[in-house]
């Protein structure tokens, strides 16, 4: 599968490199051409004989050691690679590369590329959450570097955390990926996906909310951002890792949500509106913390716009998409919905099912169209979940249908 594929793994000095040796061995098995360098740390654990062995190619650690005088073998295998995966990459290599050093053939050859590099970091779980290593990431994924995340587990330091080298098996998968020539139906359009629950402030301590996890509509996001669209995510506060390659608009509260939505509309081709906006507010917000007293308090209630619907009546190309979460006449309830906001589609889950709802993993859902589609699914989780949705409405859209909008 990966045949023509010119692959160059860096491998850098932690324990790791052994699986190093085994994501060597599956990337050559796939046919992929597969050339190895390593740092002098990288070779304390494992010897360059195992890789070349492994990729049936001369192993490289040495700048200045020139085997072929026709060429500079640093920027030789720079300009040869399609791909480049440090990995393990060390808190050292991220540092180095972040700052512009090339002080060995690793950091001088990643230097050099023009290839796409992704790092997949491993090392003691501190090590790795702390902040100048955070820092390194975060330049390093500014300037266009991939990452492949650690895992979390046993590490051979004793700990338990994160900071295990994601497993060969599926780093190769992700090489699968990256040279699958992938059908984009959304490249070049712009999907806004609303998430999470909105928090409805009453004093400066307290506030009205909902038990919203935000993961479907974070899911819904990974699943536009990888069908091709340009997203944007508006998310209320859960507690998720942001999504890379998409824009996240942190909001609060249903009228930030409101604003932040309708500035991102005009030009969208798709709306999704997964988040679980309040329907009420407090009347007024206290600026100073209320004091309690001996009797029961009331708190009045405000409504607060319905962005859905809104969006609905200022409707123009855009394909909207909304959720409902209902616990009885599931369908009906959801029809009704659909009609009143005008919405192209809505997805109506059941709360009450116990795969279903709010902070699950899994979601059972009905995709309703208004053009009378009626598509019920099982029980999924809710990443899964989300691709099959969208691809449900981009064939419903027809491609060409949807580019014509
Ligand atoms: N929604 C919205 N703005 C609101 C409330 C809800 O945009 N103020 C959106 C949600 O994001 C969701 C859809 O409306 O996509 C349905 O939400 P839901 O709470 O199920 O429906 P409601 O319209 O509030 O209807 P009801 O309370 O009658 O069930």
């Amino acid at each position: 599968m990966l045949k023509d594929k010119k692959v160059l793994i860096c491998v850098t000095g932690g324990i790791a490199v052994y699986k190093a040796v085994a994501l060597v061995s599956k990337l050559a098995q796939a046919g992929a051409d597969v050339k190895v360098m390593m740092t002098e740390s990288a070779k304390e654990f494992v010897t360059p004989l195992s890789f070349q062995v492994m990729s049936r190619n001369d192993v490289f650690f040495d700048t200045f050691d020139e085997k072929d005088s026709s060429v500079i073998a640093h920027i030789d295998l720079a300009d040869w690679a399609d791909l480049i995966i440090v990995a393990p990459a060390t808190a050292n290599v991220l540092g180095k590369v972040a700052n512009g050093i090339a002080d060995n053939m690793v950091t001088t050859t990643l230097l050099a590329t023009t290839a796409e590099v992704w790092f997949a970091p491993a090392m003691n779980v501190d090590m790795y959450q702390n902040k100048a290593v955070m820092r390194n990431i975060e330049m390093l994924s500014n300037d266009g570097y991939r990452f492949i995340e650690p895992s979390e587990g046993f590490l051979a330091c004793g700990y338990v955390g994160k900071g295990r080298l994601e497993e060969p098996e599926k780093i190769v998968e992700l090489v699968f990926e990256h040279f699958t020539p992938r059908n984009l139906p959304l490249k070049g359009k712009k999907v806004v996906i609303t998430a999470g629950p909105t928090r409805e402030r009453i004093d400066p301590v307290r506030y009205v909310s909902n038990f919203s996890s935000g993961k479907m509509g974070y899911s819904m996001a990974e699943a536009a951002r990888d069908l091709g669209a340009e997203t944007v995510l508006i998310s209320g506060p859960v507690s998720l890792d942001k999504p890379s390659g998409v824009r996240v608009v942190d909001i609060e509260s249903a009228e930030d949500m409101f604003q932040a939505v309708v500035k991102e509309y005009e030009d969208a081709a798709m709306v999704i509106k997964s988040a679980a906006v309040a329907d009420y507010k407090p009347a007024e917000i206290h600026h100073q913390k209320m004091k309690k007293s001996d009797g029961d308090a009331v708190l009045q209630m405000a409504r607060t716009t319905d962005i859905l619907k809104t969006l609905g009546e200022r409707k123009d190309q855009q394909i909207l998409v909304g959720f409902a979460a209902e616990t009885e006449n599931v369908l009906a309830y959801g029809q009704d919905k659909l009609q009143r906001k005008n919405l192209d589609y809505i997805i109506v889950n059941d709360v009450t099912d116990p795969d279903g709802g709010f902070g699950n993993d899994t979601n059972v859902v009905t995709l309703l169209s208004k053009k009378g589609l009626v598509q019920p699914h099982e029980s999924m989780p809710k990443r899964q979940l989300a691709k099959v949705l969208l691809e449900e409405i981009i064939e419903e859209e027809g491609l060409d249908g949807f580019n014509d909008r």
